[in-house]
């Protein structure tokens, strides 16, 4: 039951640089699963594009992740779970966590852009943890790169060995269809019905006279002299090689116009991996273990502005999870019940009394999480690999309005909680600094203190390098206590205490480095 139950899953995560088109994707996704019924759905809850200020890019991301932190819905037989990954840079830390709950990924790729930055940075996230990864190549019906160029641009620039299962015919106003190499069949592309599931145009056989009716004998002649160059270029298909990590497939199409989607949806539920046993410091842990454990990956506060709420959400791992029943909060070394934990079917939420693992469950809390936390059904685990690392901007936080410090106070500990910055406090001065990964953030602090806390923020630059925290064999050693001494002023404490090394210099970090070599620098957070 449990084994069925969890063979049945498939939770993954569509990453992309912003604008490839992983919201049309996704939405196109739930149409199939007819967790939708009209494309739009998903995307109305963007706030509307078109604003150029980086605030509004503020708005649009969490617009998103409100909306679409998780996605259900059902799909022949198959459970499917979609978490959101927000494509912006500055948001990357959240995507990385994100990342640790997925068992796979589909990376979106836009065919006149071919591979970007952002791309670049989280499939290499994903390859050295082996997450199958699946490419889609999207925006089809628009000019872009030569196929070939462009699967050669996925190979060196994202480091994969890819395996082409569908193959575009012609492209922007020539695009005529694409052809399944996975089921060796032909899906003609035609424009109409792009909203809704389209009856598509298959042929089983490229000899098939009426094919010639709706694609040129020119392009029928290509795509043979393409199907015979593929076979040569490119390795032969090997799912055990892709749920290795080792060999990637890859899918063309339309995201916008619904065309090779389903291709891809129908092979992913075949080929991708239901959920995976996950290390935790103490052990691994498989998913048929009978006692139920998840872990903590994301929490969203204030999710409506009307009333104050925090959600955290927990990706099952092992076990069932039941309504209802005690589970031990492993850091806090407590049991709580949970009595009314969600589950996001499309856009919608409902309250569950079982999850499986794959699944991903949204419960209330008053504040007893953090990102990373897990909890079990009896059983000291904590799993790996939500680090903290250091971040690139730091600034002073100082309180504006002297009636409001303890609605700040209680702000920034939240939003700090779920993972938005990190706080340190420098032990000279006792003051609060803010460190973050990208700029846009202390927009988005400074504007939710205000608008969900009626708190009042300013900043101040500090300038510093990087945070390194501290790890010392021996603290009462001399060397540690003279580090202590000559680096009072740049020392300073994570939000669970631990010292940390402000750098204000790559080169102040090398000269440390070597002046105290019995001491380690790590600039992330799990060592
Ligand atoms: P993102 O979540 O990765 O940021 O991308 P999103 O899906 O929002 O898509 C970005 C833009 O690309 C959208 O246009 C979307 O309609 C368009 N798009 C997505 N897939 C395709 C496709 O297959 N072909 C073409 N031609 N366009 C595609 P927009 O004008 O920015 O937004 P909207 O006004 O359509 O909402």
């Amino acid at each position: 039951m449990l084994k069925e139950e969890i063979l049945k899953r498939r939770t993954f995560g569509i990453i992309s640089h912003p604008d490839a088109g992983k919201t049309t994707l996704t939405e196109k996704l739930l149409l199939y699963g007819g967790a939708i019924q009209e494309a739009g759905a998903v995307k109305s809850n963007k706030i509307k594009k078109g604003a150029t200020s980086d605030f509004m890019e503020i708005e649009k991301q969490r617009g998103i992740s409100v909306a679409t932190s998780v996605l259900a819905f059902l799909y022949k037989n198959k459970k499917i779970n979609i978490l959101d990954t927000p494509g912006h840079k500055d948001f990357s830390e959240e995507t990385f966590r994100t990342l640790t709950a997925v068992d796979s990924v589909i990376v979106v790729i836009d065919v006149a852009k071919g591979v970007e930055k952002q791309t670049e940075k989280l499939v290499e996230v994903c390859r050295m943890r082996k997450i199958p990864i699946i490419v889609f190549v999207n925006k089809l019906d628009r000019e872009g790169k030569d196929a070939y160029d462009l699967l050669d641009e996925i190979e060196k620039k994202l480091k994969l060995k890819i395996s082409p299962l569908t193959f575009p015919i012609g492209m922007g106003i020539d695009f005529k269809g694409i052809y399944n190499l996975w089921e060796r069949n032909i899906n003609v592309f035609l424009t109409e019905e792009k909203q809704k599931i389209s009856k598509t145009n298959l042929f089983n056989s490229l000899e098939d006279n009426k094919l010639t009716d709706l694609i040129s004998e020119k392009s029928l002649k290509t795509l043979k002299e393409d199907l015979e160059l593929l076979e040569t270029v490119y390795p032969k298909f090997s799912e055990e090689e892709y749920l290795k990590g080792d060999l990637q497939p890859v899918f063309f199409g339309s995201a916008l116009n619904n065309f090779g989607v389903k291709e891809l949806l129908d092979c992913f539920i075949n080929i991708a991996p239901p959920p995976r046993p996950k290390e935790c410091e103490e052990r691994i842990v498989n998913p048929e273990e009978n006692v139920f454990s998840g872990f903590v990956f994301k929490i969203h506060a204030n999710m409506d502005p009307n009333h104050r709420n925090r959600i955290a959400f927990i990706k099952v791992v092992s076990g069932k999870f039941e309504r209802n029943t005690p589970y031990l909060h492993v850091r806090l070394k407590k049991k709580f019940k949970y009595s009314s934990p969600n589950e996001f079917f499309a856009n919608k939420k409902q309250i569950i009394n079982t999850s499986f693992p794959g699944d991903i469950i949204g419960l209330h809390d008053t504040g007893n999480f953090i990102i990373g936390d897990t909890i079990t059904s009896g059983e000291k685990i904590n799993f790996k690999g939500i680090p903290s690392f250091s971040p690139e901007h730091f600034k002073y936080i100082n309180n504006e309005d002297a009636m409001k410090s303890k609605q700040l106070n209680k702000g920034i500990d939240q939003l700090m909680d779920e993972g938005v910055a990190q706080l340190f406090i420098l032990s000279l001065n006792n003051r609060k600094i803010i460190g973050t990964v990208g700029a846009l953030q202390y927009d988005v602090i400074k504007y939710r203190l205000e608008h969900e806390y009626g708190a009042k923020c300013s900043y101040e630059n500090v300038n510093f390098y990087k945070a390194c925290w501290v790890e010392s064999i021996d603290e009462k050693s001399e060397e540690f206590i003279e580090f202590k001494r000559t680096k009072n002023k740049f020392l300073g404490k994570d939000k669970l205490n631990k010292l940390v090394f402000f750098a204000d210099s790559l080169f102040t970090l090398q000269m440390t480095k070597e002046k105290f070599p019995k001491i380690k620098f790590h600039i992330n957070s799990e060592f």
